[in-house]
């Protein structure tokens, strides 16, 4: 247990004199309570919200990586192939949110949070995931409306939240395609376009939420700031 300014403070978003000034102001929640009591001690198992924003323990790590081609997202790899993990030092046990192909490119989202995690994957949330696909042959509207109404993949229906066509090139034969989708299952992107007829060549997601590989090459990674992971919360939240 730990005492709150303190935990207010470690966790990086003002000083303990801030945090102090916050409690008695009324700005803190404990599970819910406004607490104005200074010396209240709390643990890891209490929630609390600092102006109605989720506070995030500074021992959770979140990580934001390019993922090459040829790499594989899982922890370890029972093949002893490179994952995505090994791109990322860190002591802590820190594990891909969702999945991404071997051969697909983009932003990744890793971390130790399990709620965290829950909270990008959980389609209720509504958390947008932005996929720019590169398609053999050429894509037609009835394509894109019938993404969008939802194909069955897998038995499930499955629908983008929005589909748009960027380009489609008639001397190559191929299309670019952006894709919205809430849900991560597997393959789903690729499962999706083949249910209307065509095949993905190319692959890289391009976006989660406001997330994207901005600044980063492939193979690079950054640490998620305070405020992105706290905008993340209140993103999943509005829903
Ligand atoms: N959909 C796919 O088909 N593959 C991915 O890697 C991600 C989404």
């Amino acid at each position: 247990m730990e005492r709150l300014q303190k935990v207010i403070a470690n966790s990086g978003i003002c000083s303990r004199r801030k945090a102090e000034k916050l409690i008695l102001d009324g700005k803190v929640t404990v599970d819910g309570q406004v607490v104005t009591e200074l010396g209240t001690k709390v643990s890891e198992k209490n929630t609390v919200e600092v102006n109605g924003v989720k506070l995030v323990a500074s021992e959770k790590e979140y990580y934001l990586l390019n993922k090459p081609r040829g790499i594989v997202t899982t922890t370890i790899d029972d093949k002893n192939r490179k994952t995505v993990v090994d791109l990322i030092p860190t002591q802590k046990r820190i594990y891909p949110i969702g999945r991404l192909d071997y051969d697909t490119t983009g932003v990744l989202l890793l971390t130790n949070d399990g709620e965290f995690a829950n909270m990008i994957m959980h389609p209720k949330n509504e958390i947008d995931k932005v996929y720019l696909a590169k398609i053999e042959g050429l894509v037609t509207s009835d394509a894109i409306h019938a993404l969008e109404n939802g194909v069955i993949v897998d038995n499930l229906k499955m629908a983008a939240s929005k589909v748009k066509i960027k380009k489609v090139d008639s001397k190559t034969n191929s299309s670019f395609v952006e894709i919205t989708i809430h849900e991560g299952k597997n393959h789903q992107v690729k499962k999706m376009f083949e249910a209307v007829g065509y095949r993905v060549d190319k692959l890289k997601r391009e976006k989660i939420a406001f997330l994207t590989t901005d600044g980063l090459n492939s193979g690079e990674y950054r640490k998620l700031s305070h405020k992105e992971v706290s905008k993340l919360y209140v993103l999943a939240n509005k829903k």
